[in-house]
Order: structure tokens, then sequence, then C-alpha cells
């Protein structure tokens, strides 16, 4: 008999499940299909998180169950390391570091006793009320899905299995258990899929599929997105895995549809249901076998593989790991005004600093649903500057809700920082139990910020508004009135640090949004947190702003730097298969500082309706004060291509495009040349 055992081929694996499936009864195949129960109760009790669970697996036949934990932060076990959220990391627009987190998040998960990941995130961005906004990585699809690739590269480093969800157009909260999203099939093929297929390019091991319905049909039991496109169209081999508790609504549904895991524990994948449906021939055992294939065959790939370390709690929230959470805060931190250089603030000019506001001294690493990293030792942007500055100048904080007290303290202090934004009552998961989360009620701050704001800075004018939140916030009612506005975002355990860092200048600033932020909330699409039905469109954030010439806030990709770089020598050239543009950085600041170079396809010349343009490549790079570094990056002719419903495949036009390199997407930051493709 095949024995399990470390470094077995594929071919091993194979012949062993098949072997297995040979033996097995019905039974011992459909507990290769739920997950190994849970007690409700925990869920809700703050229990949720404590520990991994169980999920198929057979101890008969030597093959280890699944062992799930989330989430798109970090490990959700206690004690793990707590990175800022993932739109937060959207914005560092560093693959190489959201590598190195995934590196981290893997290991955490090995020393955890856990096997499968459920973190890698990666629904669009279409609207910034979605209340689960801060556990995607921007609006943009291939930003997205470049970014859910370096996560899934990172844990799977560690024989983790990674999930990309929620498969597919999740981008409502409330709604999310009973929302049918209609769209067109260019929509469904060029904006919400896309970055699935990246991370399943990537080998992605496993899929979670989402609880909406698109097109009618829930996406646990969509035959056309989990068969047709993911296991027949994208030959993925992993196995797809239901949100949880409400993911699968029928037995015949969710078998035929295929989806092959029921999660965390059986309903309708109960072995009498799933018995019955074959009695009544509304199944083939056939289903069943693949299945139960698909899932042995994944975890033994992952499980049989040769460690590349071993994994000791210890590791579990190690001072390294939380280095690697200081680095993403201070790369995704998002420089948006800074005025008369107020930043960054000079330790030698300053005697007395005043900082404002509740969130300058809570736990607010982000939403209280599934993602909730639970670690205590939270560095808040009060303690942040504390640790920074010692006893060198004095901080007078005040919680900014006396207004009069408020402004004394403004007037005293050499330079005001106002701590202001979200927290995980404004938006999150919604856990129906708990009543927390969802989607936002507006895409402002609260009022009693803004007036805490006007009072600060109607005394000191070196007034610094500092963001906390997961998305876009709307600031027109006071961005005018300040001269410098930081997103700090939920920056995780070592946010406090970070910041303090970047406001006094030891690091440069070179986060740029991973979404627009709008002037006007009418500007951007329909959204309705209620909806029992609602229809994506084509265009949403930075395309939809260029295709109706809307002026945005604040543009996707911008982000402001303590140094200013200049882009010349812009060059394309064109091989038989893609297209090379090079071009020169040029820091001609007095400060080192990363810059994140921007590359955009622009289709002004399209035979049909197509956007302006579209992101097709970035790097992030450091340079020093007058360094002068060539870039090139690299656009495969497929990333050109657009999905014709007719054909059903993908066809690359033959007209003149348009290249746009630059430092944000904003047309007066780029330099553009045309080119055309070789035949
Ligand atoms: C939740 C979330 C999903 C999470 C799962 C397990 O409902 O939608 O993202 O992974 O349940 O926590």
């Amino acid at each position: 008999m095949i024995e399990i055992k470390k470094g077995m081929t594929e071919s091993e694996i194979e012949d062993y499940v098949n072997y297995v499936l040979e033996q097995m009864t019905l039974q011992e195949k459909v507990a290769q299909m739920i997950g190994n129960g849970i007690n409700i109760k925990v869920l809700f009790d703050g229990g949720f998180g404590k520990r991994v669970y169980d999920a198929a697996g057979s101890e008969k036949y030597n093959i280890p169950s699944f062992k799930f934990t989330d989430g798109p932060r970090g490990v959700i076990i206690p004690g793990s390391t707590c990175f800022p959220v993932s739109m937060a990391r959207g914005a560092s627009w560093d693959l190489d570091l959201e590598e190195r987190v995934g590196d981290v998040i893997g290991k955490e998960v090995r020393a955890n006793g856990g096997n499968l990941f459920g973190g890698v995130c990666i629904n669009n961005l279409r609207h910034p009320s979605w209340g689960r906004a801060q556990e995607t990585y921007g609006e943009d699809t291939f930003q997205i899905g470049e970014f859910g690739a370096a996560l899934t590269r990172g844990v799977q480093k560690h024989n983790v299995m990674a999930t990309a969800k929620h498969f597919a157009a999740n981008s409502i909260e409330k709604a999310r258990f009973k929302v049918n999203v209609k769209m067109d099939e260019r929509t469904l093929r060029e904006v919400y899929l896309p970055h699935f297929k990246r991370c399943v390019e990537e080998g992605c091991a496993t899929i979670m599929s989402a609880y909406n319905k698109v097109r009618g049909k829930y996406c646990g039991h969509n035959d056309y997105l989990l068969r047709d496109i993911l296991k027949g169209e994208w030959s993925f081999q992993g196995f797809v895995h239901s949100d949880w508790i409400h993911g699968v609504k029928d037995t015949v549904g969710g078998i035929t549809g295929g989806l092959d895991v029921e999660m965390p524990r059986a309903k309708y994948y109960k072995f009498k249901k799933i018995e019955t449906a074959l009695q009544e021939s509304k199944i083939s055992e056939t289903l069943i076998d693949e299945a139960a294939s698909r899932v042995m065959r994944t975890i033994l790939r992952y499980t049989t593989k040769e460690d590349p370390q071993t994994y000791e709690p210890s590791l579990i929230g190690c001072k390294e790991h939380r280095q690697v959470a200081l680095e993403a805060a201070e790369k995704s931190m998002v420089l948006l005004k800074n005025e008369k250089d107020v930043l960054p603030l000079d330790k030698k000019k300053i005697n007395k600093l005043a900082m404002f506001g509740k969130l300058a001294r809570v736990r607010n690493t982000g939403d209280h649903g599934s993602s909730d990293v639970n670690i205590k030792k939270v560095i808040t942007p009060l303690k942040g500057i504390r640790n920074f500055l010692g006893d060198s100048i004095e901080v007078a904080y005040d919680d900014g809700k006396d207004p009069r007290g408020v402004k004394n303290t403004a007037k005293e202090a050499d330079a005001a920082i106002v701590v202001v934004g979200l927290t995980y009552k404004d938006e999150g998961e919604y856990i129906i139990e708990k009543r927390t989360g969802g989607d936002r009620e507006n895409l402002s701050l609260h009022d009693d910020h803004i007036e805490l704001i006007k009072a600060v800075v109607s005394e000191n004018e070196k007034c610094i508004v500092v963001l906390i939140g997961g998305s876009a916030i709307t600031m027109e009612g006071w961005k005018d009135h300040v001269p410098a506005i930081l997103l700090a975002w939920y920056s995780g355990v070592e946010g406090g640090n970070a910041l303090a860092k970047i406001l006094f200048g030891d690091v440069n600033p070179g986060g740029k949004l991973p979404f627009t932020i709008p002037k006007d909330p009418q500007h951007l699409p329909f959204f309705d947190k209620n909806a029992e039905e609602i229809e994506y469109g084509y265009y949403h954030g930075y395309t939809l702003f260029d295709k109706e010439s809307y002026e945005p806030a604040f543009p996707f990709g911008y982000g402001l730097s303590y140094t200013s770089f200049n882009y010349s020598n812009l060059n394309v050239e064109v091989t038989d298969d893609k297209i090379i543009a090079t071009v020169d950085i040029k820091n001609s600041g007095k400060v080192a500082g990363d810059e994140i170079v921007q590359l955009y396809i622009g289709f002004e010349l399209s035979q049909i309706d197509r956007p302006v343009k579209l992101l097709k490549g970035f790097s992030r790079m450091n340079l020093e004060p007058n360094e002068i570094k060539p870039v090139k990056i690299e656009v495969p002719y497929k990333n050109l291509a657009w999905y014709n419903p007719k054909s059903k495949s993908w066809e690359i036009e033959q007209i003149t495009y348009t290249l746009y390199v630059g430092s944000s997407s904003r047309k007066e930051d780029l330099l553009s040349t045309q080119f055309n493709l070789r035949n």
C-alpha cells in the first residue's frame, strides 16, 4: 500500500487519493466535504478566533484535516502579529513587503497549529461605504490581484493553504447574505474576476465562495462561476469552501454548483441529506468523488511538502514580526496635504506639542469581525509620539471633549496634531448577533471630529490632521482650512511608532491612495446597503471619474513626499508579446524617499467602450537626493485584452494605445507616448 510520506510527488498523491477513494464508504467521502463542527455560541462570545477550526481529513487513511484560521490583517488567534489592514498595505504599493507580510502570517499560522489561512481578501472596493473595505487592497483589479498574489506567495511558502475570498462580487456588507448582484459579461470578466484569476495563476490553494448571489444564483451554488470559469477555464486544482454558516443554502445546489466544502460545519452537507439526494438521483457519486478528491489532494499537497523551517510558538507575535508590521505601517501612510512644509515637524523648533482626539489613545486596529486580530500591546498614536519624544518635548494631550479646553491647549502649543476618523463602530463585518459593523452611514468624519479640527486650527495654524480608517473619507468641509493631512489607516500593532517617525521626518512618507477620494459622493456609483438586487456597472473609482470627467478630492495613486521626484525620458519598446516601458526618475529634493511609479495604458482610440486608461504596472523604489534611477516596467499583450461576450474570448485591439507613466493617475502627473502592437 502507498504510504503517506514527506516529499510525495504529484503522481504519488494522485495514486494515493484514487486508492483511498476506492476504499472509502460514502460517509467517509462526505466527511471530506464538511467542517468538523463548531459551537455557534463560541462564534460570538469572543470565543471565535481562539483556535484553529478543523475540517475534512481522515485518521483511518492518514489524511490530516485542514485547520482554518483567519484573517487579512494577521492570524486572529490571540497574541499573533496585527498588521496594518490590507487597504493600508495596498497603499504601500510594495509587493515585496506584502510577500514578507505573508511570510510572517504563514509562520504564525503554523506556529498556532493551523495549515489553512482564510485571509487573502480581494473583493473590489466598488464604493467606500462597503463595511469591509479595510480587508481588501483597493479599487483596481490589477492592483488587488498583484497584492493577493503576493500575500499568497508569502503564506504558502510555509505549506499553508491560502484562501482567496470572497468569490465573487462581495462588495456590500449588510446585504451580503441576500443581495443578488447583476452585471454584464464584460464587467464580470474584466472588473470583478481578474484578481481572482491572478491568485489562481499564483497557485492559491483554495477559494472561499461568497454569500451573495451573482445573476440570481448564490455564489456557493454558482456553477457558472465555480465550474465553468474557476474549475473549467482557469483549471483551478484546489478546492472551494463556503463562507461560514450561511454560505450554502441547498444540498443539491451546492454540490452541483461546484462547492466542495461546507464550513464551519455540516448543515446542508449532512450525510443523510447527501445520501437522500443520491438515492433520488439528484446528484451523482462522481460529484462526491470530485469534491472529496480535490480536498484530499490539496491537503496532501501542502502537508507532505518538506517544511522550510520549524514553527515554535515563540514565533507568534515576536519582535521580528512586529518589525515587519512597523515597516508596513511606515510604508502605507499617505501624505495628502503639506502646505508651508508644516511637516516634518522639527524637534529643535518645538517645545510643546499638543495632541487631540479620543482616537489618539485607543487601540484602533480595525473592525471586530472575523478579521480582528486579538492583540493587547498596540502602540497608539499618543504612545508612539511619547515613545519617540521621550522627555525632550512636552506633549499635552486633550481628548477634545471640552471646546474651551481645546482652544487653550491648541493656543499654547507650537504644533497641534488632531487624530480623528473611524472605528469598528463605523465600518466592519456585519455580525448580526453582536449588531456591530456593517456599511458606513456616510463618508465624512463625525461632526464632533470636524468641530474639533476647526477649534484647533482656529488657535494653531500648525494643525496636522491624522486620519484613521480603512477606506475613503470625504473632507470637503474642512480640508482647505488645515495645512497638513496624513492618512494613517488602521495601522496595526506598531502604528503609533510609525506615525511619530513620519511626523518628525525619521521616515519620509511614500504611500499612495489605492482608491479615489471623491469631492462629491454623488460621483460614486449607486450603493444600497440593504439592496435585494443591484447592478454593478463596468466603471467605478478612477475609471468612472475619468469617463465622466469628475474632479476627485484626491485621485487614485496620489500621495505626497517630503522630497520631490521628476520623471523624464519615457520610452516604449514593443516586442512580439509585450511592451517594455522605461523612464528615468530623479529625486530632486533634499531627503531620501520612496516613489511609486505607476503605469497606465490609455484606450482613447478604442473601437469599443473602454476606460480612458487602466493601471497595468507599478513599482516602488527608494532614491537618495539627486539620485536618478532608470525604471523598466513590462506589460504583456494579454493584459491589454478585452473580453468579447460574442466570441466568448479575450481579444486585443489593433489600435494606437497611449502609454502613461507617472506619480499618480492624475493627467498632470503623467508622461505619455503612443505605441502600436506588432501584428
Ligand atoms: C465570515 C467572513 C469570512 C470569514 C469567515 C470565517 O463570515 O465573511 O471572510 O473568513 O466568516 O471567519
